[in-house]
């Protein structure tokens, strides 16, 4: 068996740092917003794993099976050599990905990248023990990053699955394709997993599940701030908030001041106050139609191949070539 290697873009100090500029602008902002990257320390990755087993949370499963339908598909177009996987966490469905790339193509290397290094540790070493003729190359680092230290030599697929394209704002989004657009060659793809817009009856309880899975994720980010930047949040003293943007067609994950407070980040050696009611923004999670995201597509240059949905019509696969 190869055993993976896992190279480590991001070294500790670099994620603080990151942190400190993030909390910086927003904390300071009016309305106050945290980037969702923030929350998938090891705690908030695995608080994530529980979320995707949820009875409201259908985005996960949905997309495994619409991935185990048309996988066959995906690989005889794409014909990759190396798939590259952008946010792998733990690369939960992966695998189905990974064995109809071998069987149906001639895939030889997979490179997983994740912020989380704890989530991707674990998955590069199962993924290695299932498929021991591939060679598995992890890549702990943020996206921008890895885009610029693509593999080269040998057919690429570029996924980022499971609906995260939904985080960015369309500002944000248009750049991040077009950078993906500029880094691949002729003939090469990338593979998007995104939800779909639907009823907010059936979309917000994903977000504001019974049991309050989502409450802790969300309140996770705090316990970040604590730990990362010396902070003294009081996380249970946060409301979780899920709020549908019609017009923006995203839904927002928000924390509400219970009471209130004054917190001290002692890493940025400041205060910040919060009055009673007052939001956080922690997450946009946008939710897409099929034309509107083949349009961004052919903004950043990609032509839009096919696309694959549900019979709910909740989630979409699409394939885009460069
Ligand atoms: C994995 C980032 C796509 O936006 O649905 C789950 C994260 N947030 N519940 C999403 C999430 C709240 C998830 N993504």
């Amino acid at each position: 068996m190869n055993s993976p290697t896992l190279e480590v873009h991001l070294s500790d100090d670099d994620l603080t740092s990151a942190l400190r500029a993030d909390a910086e602008l927003g904390l300071t902002a009016d309305p106050k917003w945290l980037p969702p990257k923030w929350f998938y320390d090891a705690r908030g990755s695995e608080l994530f794993e529980q979320i995707t087993q949820l009875p409201e949370y259908y985005p996960t499963r949905t997309e495994r099976a619409l991935l185990e339908r048309v996988v066959g598909e995906i690989a005889r177009s794409a014909q990759a050599e190396v798939l590259v996987e952008l946010g792998a966490g733990s690369a939960a469905k992966t695998r189905l990905l990974l064995s109809a790339l071998s069987t149906e193509g001639p895939l030889k290397t997979y490179v997983p990248q994740d912020v989380s290094s704890s989530a991707l540790r674990g998955a590069a070493e199962e993924v290695s023990t299932e498929f021991p003729g591939l060679a598995v190359h992890g890549v702990v680092s943020d996206f921008t990053d890895t885009l610029r230290n693509l593999p080269r030599g040998g057919r690429r697929m570029i996924a980022f699955l499971g609906g995260t394209l939904g985080n960015l704002v369309p500002a944000d989004r248009a750049e991040f394709l077009a950078e993906i657009h500029h880094v691949l060659e002729p003939g090469e793809h990338l593979l998007l997993g995104v939800g779909l817009v639907i009823d907010p009856e059936a979309l917000v309880p994903a977000y504001a599940d019974a049991a309050g899975v989502t409450a802790e994720f969300n309140r996770n980010v705090l316990h970040v701030l604590n730990s990362r930047l010396r902070a003294d949040f009081a996380p249970e003293k946060f409301e979780h908030l899920a709020v549908w943007d019609a017009a923006n067609e995203w839904i927002e994950m928000r924390l509400a001041a219970t009471e209130d407070m004054t917190v001290t980040v002692a890493d940025l050696g400041r205060t910040v106050h919060f009055a009673r009611g007052e939001h956080l923004r922690t997450e946009i999670s946008a939710k897409f139609r099929a034309e509107g995201l083949a349009s961004e597509l052919a903004a950043a240059g990609f032509r839009t191949e096919q696309v694959w949905t549900d019979d709910d019509q909740r989630f979409a696969l699409v394939l885009a070539g460069r």
